[in-house]
């Protein structure tokens, strides 16, 4: 092997090997079409697609809308506790293999609370999975609580009060669903109580949605992290600002490519945002629907769009940065990074 340049296989073999932090996977949409239909039966739940072949077929997104009409209508198979224990656990068995470290899954309680599960049966089941995630596959695991903004702010005040005595299962709160005509100005209140519970702030921003929104999520929500982001290269002057702030951004290239938000990946601004100097993170935000984990997302991406092994070592590291780990777990972090280096013959 040539070490100064690895060659393309070489590259992807490191791809896959780095330790790496997810920080952006909502684990309702790692919910597989075979596990969907597994458990509506298990659960009574009817579905309006004959089989698994069907609901797959059924995955052609033209908007982040698109999408989401299909990703809540298959989570209504999720009823109990166990349904969420193994719905995590099944993504952390994927991420395993990916050699996921560290990782931060979002979950969009109003999702289920709406049909009338309990919150506990929801925390209860994904934290169980969190802490065997840690106890057998060695991944610290986080979780973030998720408003979804195409509901009141009347709505997310009621979900922060039914979580709140479950403050000890997850880290921070974050904001997603259907980005354009909810801004971030919505949520500013219940992201102030929630900060004042010394949770964590993130939020969708620049997903499909102007620039402004993510300007807004940083000075009205104070989030620390924009997940998305991308339309920000529109913006200079933000630009410059997410640099020196080095405020990351959580990138998800195949959903991008999913819900047209780029025409294919070579057209994706990943590698830019990365050049412009902003903490951008590769991630696979809803991987049973969009072609892929996170590493098929590192591959792909590398692929096309010709990312050299110092950049794929950037995203990594930027990765663990982005976390919400302590410094001490960081710096544990980035030492597997650098042997990871030195065994592939890259430098770090
Ligand atoms: N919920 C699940 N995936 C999402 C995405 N990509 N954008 C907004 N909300 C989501
Ligand atoms: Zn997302």
């Amino acid at each position: 092997m040539n070490l100064a340049q690895p060659d393309r296989q070489a590259l992807h073999a490191f791809a896959r090997a780095m330790p790496k932090a997810e920080l952006h996977i909502h684990i309702e949409g790692s919910l597989e079409p075979e596990l969907i239909f597994a458990l509506a039966q298990r659960n009574g739940v009817a579905l309006p697609y004959p089989d698994v072949e069907a609901l797959r077929a059924a995955y052609a997104f033209t908007n982040l809308q698109s999408f989401l009409d299909i990703y809540y209508a298959g989570a209504s198979v999720l009823l109990h506790e166990q349904d969420f224990f193994d719905m995590a656990w099944a993504y952390f068995l994927r991420a395993k293999a990916d050699n996921v470290v560290h990782a931060e899954l979002f979950f969009d309680p109003q999702t289920h609370t709406d049909r009338g599960v309990p919150f506990a049966a929801v925390i209860d089941g994904l934290h169980r999975a969190c802490v065997q995630a840690h106890d057998q596959l060695g991944i610290r695991a986080e979780l973030i609580l998720c408003f979804l903004r195409h509901l009141s702010e009347e709505a997310a005040f009621a979900t922060l009060e039914q979580a709140r005595p479950h403050r000890d299962k997850f880290i921070g709160v974050g904001l997603d669903s259907s980005e354009v005509g909810h801004p971030p100005e919505k949520f500013a209140r219940v992201f102030a109580a929630a900060r004042a519970l010394g949770l964590h702030a993130v939020a969708h921003a620049g997903e499909e949605g102007p620039p402004q929104y993510i300007r807004d999520a940083l000075d009205l929500l104070h989030v620390q992290r924009i997940d998305h982001g991308v339309q920000a290269l529109n913006d200079p002057e933000l630009v410059a600002r997410l640099a020196r702030e080095r405020i990351p951004l959580t990138v998800c290239p195949l959903s991008n490519v999913k819900l047209c938000v780029f025409k294919d990946l070579a057209q994706h601004n990943l590698r830019e945002l990365l050049r412009q100097g902003l903490v951008a993170t590769v991630n696979s935000d809803d991987p049973a629907y969009f072609g892929g984990y996170i590493n098929q997302n590192f591959v792909e991406t590398l692929d096309a769009l010709g990312l050299d092994a110092a950049e794929l070592v950037t995203l990594a590291r930027n990765s663990f940065e982005a976390s919400f780990a302590s410094d001490a777990v960081k710096a544990g972090y980035r030492a597997r990074l650098e042997a990871c280096c030195r065994e592939h013959g890259i430098a770090a």
